[in-house]
């Protein structure tokens, strides 16, 4: 059973062709891997599943259900949860309204009991704003306002992207104990190790197109295919 699929996604910025007809899919509690060189449309990808950028072609079924016609508020509430590229932490708001901003009410008491044991360094912080968070700081409230909406499918836009080692490493373990509550993700990510321990799966994009598929297995040992669409050599 798939959890969300984009058929034949198009996207344009003005005149430019971003998005030339994206076909992925993640299962229910799978986690894939989104990767690519910069600027290929890893994140135009991403806002296009989110409403944040009106597709021009193609669909995203969610679900069992096509939300590519939904009104941008009404993807989260329908169960996909976005940590965007940069955070979108609100800085002037204190942590904890920063949590539950946007919520017509308090979420359960499990909930939240849950997010804090995840992330003690938030229940720690809760009235200090936002915006004087380290960067990895920021990053754990990113997720963890998103599992406030207890999503069926989380998406993460370079979630390591700029933060220390030992708090990258924090985030990733986190990332590893959503996937194993049977929540499927979809993640872009730089760094590939990152990506190949936390996903069973990969799709390498090329210039607004899924170029190639593969088993985090057989990409971990296939040079070729890493160098060729990420000039990297692991
Ligand atoms: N709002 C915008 N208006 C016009 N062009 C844009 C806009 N946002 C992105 N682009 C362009 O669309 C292309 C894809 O951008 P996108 O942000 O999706 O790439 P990306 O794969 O996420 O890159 P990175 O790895 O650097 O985050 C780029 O060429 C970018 O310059
Ligand atoms: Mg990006």
């Amino acid at each position: 059973m798939t959890m969300i699929e984009l058929r034949d996604l198009n996207a344009h910025y003005g005149k430019v062709h971003v998005l030339q007809g994206v076909n992925l899919h993640v299962g229910h509690g799978e986690s894939v891997a989104l990767l690519g060189r910069n600027g290929v449309g890893k994140t135009t990808t991403l806002k296009a599943i989110m409403g944040l950028v009106r597709p021009t072609g193609g669909s995203v079924f969610f679900d069992g259900r096509e939300i590519s016609k939904l009104r941008p508020y009404q993807i989260p509430r329908a169960g996909v949860g976005y940590v965007p590229q940069g955070r979108g932490i609100f800085p002037m708001l204190s942590v904890e309204d920063n949590l539950f901003v946007g919520l017509s009410k308090r979420p359960p008491q499990d909930i939240i009991d849950y997010i804090f044991d995840r992330f003690p360094r938030l229940r720690e912080r809760l009235k200090q704003s936002g915006g004087t968070l380290s960067g990895g700081e920021q990053q754990m409230l990113a997720i963890a306002r998103c599992l406030v909406m207890q999503p069926k499918l989380i998406i993460l836009d370079e979630p390591t992207e700029g933060i220390m080692p030992i708090l990258v490493k924090e985030i990733r373990r986190e990332i590893d104990a959503v996937r194993k509550t049977g929540v499927s993700i979809l993640l872009v990510e730089q760094n590939i190790k990152t990506a190949l321990s936390l996903c069973s799966r990969v799709y390498l994009m090329e210039k607004g197109l899924i170029a190639h598929e593969a088993s985090s297995t057989d990409l971990e040992k296939d040079s070729d295919t890493l160098h060729r669409f990420l000039g990297v050599d692991v």
